[in-house]
């Protein structure tokens, strides 16, 4: 476990680097918007999807300190901070903590982190672009929007104090948080360059570990400390969320997790020794306290 650790350790400090290097500065004008965006980037999330973005692509050939690998990580985690940002906002799950700190609109102002989730989405994009990769360009956009994150989130939204079959559960769960994760690691395969096949077990890889990752999720929601997760446990249940332990029990939830974890073994099994880390970070999904 501990060699995982220093990986995304390693991942979080190269994340940051680039981050700071290409967020507006503080010190720009209008200030406010641009200390919301710093606010919630640097807040102290896992960066669990940088991670996988650059495991994916070394695991493929690639160099870690590849530029466009790095400007895309930024750029991901960019894009996963302004959905955190709007899902928590009063209109959607109205909670109050975040990586440990004040959600946006408790810290700012609601309108500050409407347009602070825009801006981080925009800006990301610009990012991207530098790349001149329009595959990549494309895999996140349709990994975001009204086939991926954002049906998820509608469907979460509209689901909310209702009876939700399993199949609806997983087409929230696959939309709002596989889709993305599932494009980090298309992302890295794309930018190390690498056959079909091998592209289609790591597409099936990045579903696997992406629904794991909710179902888990879920779970520490319910099991978790306010503490040590840095936002509110119980929420879910509250507001009456469609999620894996309400509709199949805690049991049946935690198999569920363990049974994607190792179909995503699996699929890896080509890499070899080089998909150690990969391997690593399926098991660190499920194992993770935060
Ligand atoms: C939280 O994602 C939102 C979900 C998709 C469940 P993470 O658990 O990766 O959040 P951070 O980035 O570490 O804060
Ligand atoms: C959110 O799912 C997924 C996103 C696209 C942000 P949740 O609403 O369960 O995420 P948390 O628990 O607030 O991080
Ligand atoms: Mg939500
Ligand atoms: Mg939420
Ligand atoms: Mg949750």
């Amino acid at each position: 476990m501990s060699k995982i650790k220093d990986y995304l350790e390693k991942v979080a400090k190269v994340t940051d680097e680039t981050l700071e290097r290409v967020l507006p500065s503080e010190s720009i004008y209008p200030e406010s918007i641009h200390k919301l965006m710093r606010y919630s980037t640097f807040a102290g999330g896992k960066r669990i999807r940088p991670s996988l973005v650059l495991a994916t692509h070394e695991a493929c050939g690639g160099v870690f300190n590849n530029e466009n690998a790095l400007l895309t990580i930024a750029a991901i985690e960019m894009l996963h901070t302004f959905s955190l940002i709007h899902d928590d906002l009063p209109c959607m799950d109205d909670d109050d903590f975040r990586r440990g700190k004040p959600t946006a609109h408790k810290a700012f102002t609601e309108a500050l982190a409407v347009l602070g989730g825009d801006a981080l989405c925009i800006e990301a994009f610009e990012i991207l672009s530098r790349t001149g990769r329009v595959d990549m360009i494309q895999e996140i956009a349709k990994s975001l929007g009204t086939k991926g994150m954002i049906a998820g989130q509608v469907v979460d939204i509209e689901s909310e104090g209702k009876p939700v079959t399993l199949e609806t559960l997983q087409y929230i769960h696959d939309n709002k948080t596989a889709a993305l994760i599932r494009a980090c690691v298309r992302c890295g395969a794309l930018l190390a360059g690498v056959s079909d096949e091998a592209l289609a077990k790591l597409t099936s890889y990045g579903n696997s570990i992406g629904l794991a990752f909710q179902v888990v999720d879920d779970i520490l929601d319910e099991e978790s400390t306010t503490e040590q997760l840095g936002k509110t446990v119980g929420s879910d249940r509250e507001k009456g969320k469609a999620t894996y332990p309400s509709i199949v029990g805690m049991a049946e939830s935690k198999k569920i997790a363990r049974d994607l974890i190792n179909q995503a073994w699996k699929d890896i099994e080509f890499l070899g020794d080089k998909g150690a880390i990969l391997h690593e970070l399926a098991e660190y999904i499920i194992t993770r306290i935060n």
